[in-house]
């Protein structure tokens, strides 16, 4: 029953898929590397990758090859048993990690949810019910109940009432509104240290490290949500070492399943403290996801992608800093490694955003005033630059 016309298959769709986004009228067929192909035959640059996710790109062979392989040996024996796919990868994520022992599950929420209950578990055994979690003002941290309870996203406030109890939202970057929410209470703090979906907003190194101070201070688990900035998005394996602190719990998603779901919540052992049916999930640790997450995390590492992430990275900033200077309403850039932004003032991005996608260049406007890029972690400078050039013909037309 294949349809190969696209207003035959948007019809379908709006006639069969839920609505719950406004999507463009294009059906997309397939992906190679930075670039994705319509029904049409129309090629795209994509700068979103999948929402920071495709880290190797579309399609890439050395996951076609794990998938392949897998998929002739064991698909899901279900999460009772071990299995070897997903003990090759916790021991790997746990030898390049401050990190001693892994939680695998299925997306970036869910590993949030484990992260949360082993901090409420951790303050119900050692720290007399503790339970609340302060996090930030603009974060975002997934779509379950709690993790929505948990994202400081002011439209987000009053949706789905009643709220999940025992978030406390503080100021980002403001340490004296950390210091001023902490009580006996106070099991956990969680933070993102670029805030991905809020803008591109980077924390600053004081801010953190003071976190860290404070939390050690007071028993308090530190969870950094790594979901976006984890696996070399920002230039190193994970974003804390640039920061020079370690978190307790760091949760991954995105990038170590390069397209595939599969996400982790990782741990000190002392925070360890799940006791048998605690936490568990039908598609926790299945080999064919962890088969995949660990051809990713060996590709980046044998094939030095974090020094390209870097070096390009550094390209794709210096090329954003000349728009500053080309556009009036082009502000500043903002990011690390290759999670950047393009600041703007007195423009609409989401309109800047659609004329990109009608001259084929796929990029986000995560707010009214910015435009964000998240390309494949192994993206070209030619990449970047043919990225430029389109920006430049559409920018002209709103300066
Ligand atoms: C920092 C952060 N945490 C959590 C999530 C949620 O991840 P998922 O959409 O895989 O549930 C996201 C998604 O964008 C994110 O950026």
């Amino acid at each position: 029953m294949s349809c190969t016309n696209t207003n035959e298959m948007i019809k379908k769709a709006n006639a069969s898929i839920m609505y719950t986004t406004n999507r463009p009228d294009i059906v997309f067929e397939k992906g190679k590397g930075s670039y994705l192909w319509d029904l049409n035959g129309d090629k795209y640059l994509d700068m979103i990758q999948g929402w920071a996710v495709c880290c190797l790109g579309h399609c890439a062979p050395v996951m076609q090859k794990a998938l392949r392989e897998q998929s002739e040996l064991l698909i899901n024996p279900s999460p009772s048993y071990y299995n070897v796919p997903a003990i090759e990868l916790a021991e790997l994520l746990t030898s390049i990690s401050c990190m001693d022992k892994v939680f695998f599950i299925n997306s970036g929420a869910e590993a949030n949810e484990g992260a949360i209950k082993l901090a409420r578990k951790y303050g119900s055994k050692y720290k007399n019910g503790a339970y609340e979690i302060i996090t930030a003002k603009n974060s975002f941290h997934g779509r379950t109940l709690a993790t929505m309870s948990a994202s400081g996203k002011e439209k987000w406030k009053d949706i789905y009432a009643p709220k999940v109890d025992g978030f406390i939202w503080a100021e980002y970057n403001n340490i004296d509104d950390i210091r001023k929410n902490i009580s006996d209470k106070t099991c956990a703090i969680m933070l993102e240290l670029v805030q991905g979906e809020g803008g591109v907003i980077e924390s600053e190194k004081d801010y953190v490290k003071e976190i860290r101070r404070i939390c050690d201070e007071n028993d308090i688990l530190l969870i950094i949500d790594e979901v976006q900035t984890g696996i070399g998005r920002l230039g190193t394996m994970f974003g804390y070492e640039l920061y020079d602190i370690e978190p307790d719990i760091m949760t991954l998603a995105k990038g170590i399943g390069g397209g595939v779901p599969l996400s982790a919540v990782l741990a000190k052992d002392r925070v360890c403290c799940f006791e048998a049916g605690d936490q568990g999930g039908t598609y926790s640790m299945t080999p064919i996801a962890t088969a995949v997450g660990l051809s990713v995390v060996k590709e980046i590492i044998d094939k030095d992608i974090l020094s390209n992430v870097n070096e390009v990275g550094s390209y794709f900033r210096a090329e954003l800093d000349k728009l500053v200077d080309s556009y009036k309403i082009v502000c500043g850039t903002r990011g690390k490694g290759l999670l950047l932004a393009l600041a703007f003032e007195g423009a609409d991005c989401s309109a800047i955003q659609a004329e990109c996608l009608k001259n084929k260049l796929i990029i986000n406007s995560p707010n009214k005033n910015t435009l964000r890029f998240m390309p494949a972690l192994n993206i070209t400078k030619e990449e970047v630059d043919e990225c430029i050039a389109i920006l430049r013909s559409v920018l002209d037309k709103f300066n």
